[in-house]
C-alpha cells in the first residue's frame, strides 16, 4: 500500500542522515549551529555539501573565514543540538557571554587546520575549507567544502567503520522534523 506524501514533506523521506553541528570562527567571533541538510560529495580530495541558510550568523562567519568544521554529535548531546539550532549567535554579540559555546556551556578543543573550534563529546569531526561557488551559495544556500582533516572517536569508529554496539549514548542522531530524531540503529552487512 503506497501513500502519497505531500511535496512539502518529501524532504523528510531523506532527512535522516546524521544531523551535525557546524562550528565557525572568524577573528574573535565564534559560533555553532545545527544542520541536518548535509552530505558527502566526493572521495578524492574529499568534499562535502551542506545547506547554510542566509539568515544564519554561521553563514556570515563561514563566508568571512572561508572555513568551517562539521562536528557529528551523539545521542547524549541531542538537547544541546536543538538549543544551538534554535537560537542565533548574532543576538549574543556584544553581550556576556558573547557566543553560544559559553552561553550553553559547550566545551571545545582546537582544530588543526582551521580556526573554528571543535565540539567536545561529538563522535566525529571534519575540518573543511569552503570551495567558493557563489552561484549555488546565493541561489540554494548550498556550500561545498573540501575536507582537510578528519577525526573520530575510536570507541565507535575504527578501521573505516562505525560500530555503536554497547555505546547507545554515542549513537549518531538523525533529525526528521519538529524536534523528532532517530538514533542510528542496527548495523548489518551484505556481501556483494
Ligand atoms: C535539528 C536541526 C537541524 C537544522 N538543520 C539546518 C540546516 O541543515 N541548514 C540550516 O541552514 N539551518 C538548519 N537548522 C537551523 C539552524 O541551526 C538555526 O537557524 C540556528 O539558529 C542558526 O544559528 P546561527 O544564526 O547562530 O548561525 C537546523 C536546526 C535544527 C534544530
Amino acid at each position: 500500500m503506497l501513500i502519497s506524501v505531500d511535496l512539502s514533506k518529501a524532504y523528510r523521506l531523506l532527512n535522516h542522515g546524521p544531523t551535525v553541528l557546524v562550528s565557525t570562527q572568524h577573528g574573535t567571533q565564534r559560533n555553532v549551529m545545527a544542520a541536518a541538510w548535509n552530505m558527502p560529495l566526493d572521495f578524492e580530495p574529499p568534499k562535502i555539501a551542506i545547506v547554510i541558510d542566509k539568515n544564519t550568523y554561521s553563514r556570515e562567519l563561514i563566508e568571512a573565514s572561508g572555513s568551517f568544521a562539521i562536528n557529528v554529535p551523539c545521542r547524549a548531546q541531542a538537547e544541546m543540538v536543538v538549543k544551538v539550532g534554535s537560537r542565533t549567535g548574532r543576538e549574543l554579540i556584544g553581550k556576556t557571554p558573547d557566543n553560544k559555546f559559553a552561553s550553553f556551556d559547550i566545551p571545545t578543543f582546537a582544530a588543526e587546520k582551521i580556526a573554528a573550534p571543535l565540539v567536545e563529546g561529538c563522535v566525529a569531526w571534519l575540518e573543511c575549507k569552503v570551495i567558493s561557488e557563489p552561484h549555488i551559495q546565493n541561489t540554494y544556500d548550498l556550500f561545498l567544502g573540501e575536507v582537510v582533516a578528519a577525526y573520530a572517536d575510536e570507541r565507535v569508529f575504527s578501521n573505516g567503520r562505525w560500530h555503536f554496539e554497547g555505546h547507545d549514548d554515542l549513537r549518531t542522531i538523525h533529525h526528521v522534523a519538529g524536534g523528532g530524531f532517530f538514533a542510528i540503529g542496527e548495523a548489518f552487512t551484505i556481501k556483494a
